[in-house]
């Protein structure tokens, strides 16, 4: 990473008035958590037709199956990394406004972070699909697998956004909002490939924001959309940035 562009993107995060980070799956890969894409990519071991609502309606046992190897047995284990930390830190010197996420694993809250909105929804929490019912998953979840509404006994689903699903539809106004309202946009670790999620950075920069962007290679943005591309690990980047900030 070049020490003139770390020195840029400070400049342009002090001189804003709102900065959002929106993250991806590698803010989280320091914490051992897999990316989805490439070749240790989750979908290069699992079926991603496990979280395909339709199959999952269809045959919800065996999707929970996959399900819980994927997102609960690894993930729960995982504890937030430095580039977590970061950006909680961020926003409690006042740098932050708040954090769009498209990952469903917690770790930017278990990290403090504050404001933290939840594109994807989370892995915490199921629903009933039946009767509405949400809860938070506990261990009590896995003991008659797979876990059941208390109210109508439906097979719950994990509260996060399965292919063929829509966006929560409060998460999806509140990003948009942010591509009007924030000034910097803090891209991490994220390749840009899925919709809708992938578009908000091309709002905020068509709205003439600025596009911050750290990862450890070029994505979709690089070339097109962002403005200062700070190459390196989310941990080893957001720390310095923290550390320039100071
Ligand atoms: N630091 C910074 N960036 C990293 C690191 C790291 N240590 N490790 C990997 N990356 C980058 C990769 O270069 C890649 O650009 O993180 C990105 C991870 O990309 P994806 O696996 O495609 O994850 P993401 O963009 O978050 O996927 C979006 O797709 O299926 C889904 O719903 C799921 O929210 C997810 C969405
Ligand atoms: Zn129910």
């Amino acid at each position: 990473m070049h020490a003139g562009l770390l020195e840029q993107a400070v400049q342009k995060i002090k001189n804003a008035d709102r900065v959002i980070a929106f993250t991806g799956a590698g803010i989280s890969v320091e914490s051992g958590i897999p990316p989805f894409r490439g070749e240790s990519g989750i979908w290069a071991q699992h079926d991603p037709g496990c979280l395909d609502l339709r199959t999952f309606n269809a045959h919800p046992e065996a999707a929970w199956k996959e399900i819980r190897v994927i997102f609960y047995d690894y993930f729960s284990a995982a504890k937030p990394n430095a580039a977590h930390y970061a950006l909680a830190d961020m926003e409690q010197m006042g740098y932050l406004q708040g954090v769009i996420t498209q990952n469903i694993d917690y770790l930017h809250q278990q990290a403090g972070s504050q404001d933290v909105i939840e594109y994807h929804g989370s892995s915490h929490r199921l629903v009933c699909l039946s009767c509405g019912e949400r809860k938070l998953v506990d261990d009590g979840d896995w003991d008659a697998f797979p876990p059941r509404c208390i109210k109508c006994d439906a097979i719950l689903k994990p509260d996060f956004v399965f292919f063929g699903e829509s966006i929560p539809a409060r998460a999806h106004r509140r990003a948009m909002s942010e591509t009007l309202r924030a000034d910097v946009w803090l891209v991490v670790g994220t390749t840009g490939e899925v919709m809708p999620a992938a578009s908000l950075p091309l709002e905020a920069k068509k709205n003439g924001k600025t596009v911050i962007e750290i990862n450890i290679k070029p994505s979709n943005y690089t070339a097109g959309v962002t403005d200062i591309y700070l190459e390196g690990k989310a941990t080893e980047v957001l720390q310095a940035l923290v550390r320039s900030l100071k």
